[in-house]
């Protein structure tokens, strides 16, 4: 089996050119971010929101009524929390910022942990994530960090944002992926961080298409 991880911060494009690339190589691509978004959503549902002072211990006393699941469905990935597709749902931004606050709580990332080792056991992966190259498949063939500039990461998400539908101001969309992008490089567990033995993508003067080439390139060059 070929792995491939891919890391970096928030709205780098990670997932849209992970998942082209995957279609691209026959590889199956996974979206780790959404399991953490799954969990996140779980303790909101049951009141348990970051900022309380026993967050972590409240989050772990839940993971025993958890199942998270992913599925492929027609190539695209879809997310079971419990039995219930809730694929959507895990993208609101307020699920992203709780997202990143149980990401840091280390029962929650021992908890996924198995989940997303099995996948790259069972197929030919393009994996996505913040810890991928680091943690969780630290013998990747391939380990690519991809990042750009803050402001044209902002740019990307308020673009997409806009095209969903969904009404947001640019200043907020950069602070919210700045603090978020703080939060997932400071946690004590498995911090966003480029492996030793990464190699690094900086998309800020690529379009899509040419970001998808050079990970493929990437991918090509070393398997
Ligand atoms: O990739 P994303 O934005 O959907 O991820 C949501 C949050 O999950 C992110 O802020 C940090 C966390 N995460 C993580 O800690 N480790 C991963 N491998 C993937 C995501």
């Amino acid at each position: 089996m070929i792995s491939v991880a891919i890391d970096g911060p928030v709205g780098a494009g990670k997932s849209t050119v992970a998942r082209e690339c995957a279609k691209r190589l026959g590889f199956i691509y996974a979206d780790t971010g959404a399991l953490y978004r799954a969990i996140g959503l779980y303790a909101v549902r049951k009141g348990v929101e970051s900022g309380a002072e026993d967050h972590a211990e409240k989050v772990s006393a839940l993971l025993s009524e958890i199942t998270v699941e992913i599925k492929l469905e027609n190539g695209t990935q879809k997310v079971f929390l419990c039995g219930e597709d809730v694929s959507v749902e895990i993208r609101q931004p307020k699920i992203s910022m709780e997202a990143s606050a149980v990401s840091a709580i280390p029962a929650v990332r021992d908890f996924l942990l198995e989940l997303q080792r099995n996948i790259a056991k069972e197929n030919d992966v393009l994996m996505d994530g913040r810890d991928i190259g680091t943690v969780v498949l630290p013998s990747a063939d391939v380990k690519i960090f991809i990042t750009a500039s803050p402001e044209i990461r902002a740019r990307r998400r308020f673009e997409e944002l806009v095209n969903k539908g969904v009404e947001t101001d640019f200043d907020q969309v950069l602070a919210d992926l700045n603090r978020r992008d703080w939060q997932d490089s400071h946690r004590a567990v498995a911090p966003l961080k480029m492996a030793d033995d990464a190699v690094l993508l900086d998309t800020s003067e690529l379009d899509f298409e040419q970001s998808v080439q050079a990970v493929i390139d990437l991918v090509r060059e070393k398997v």
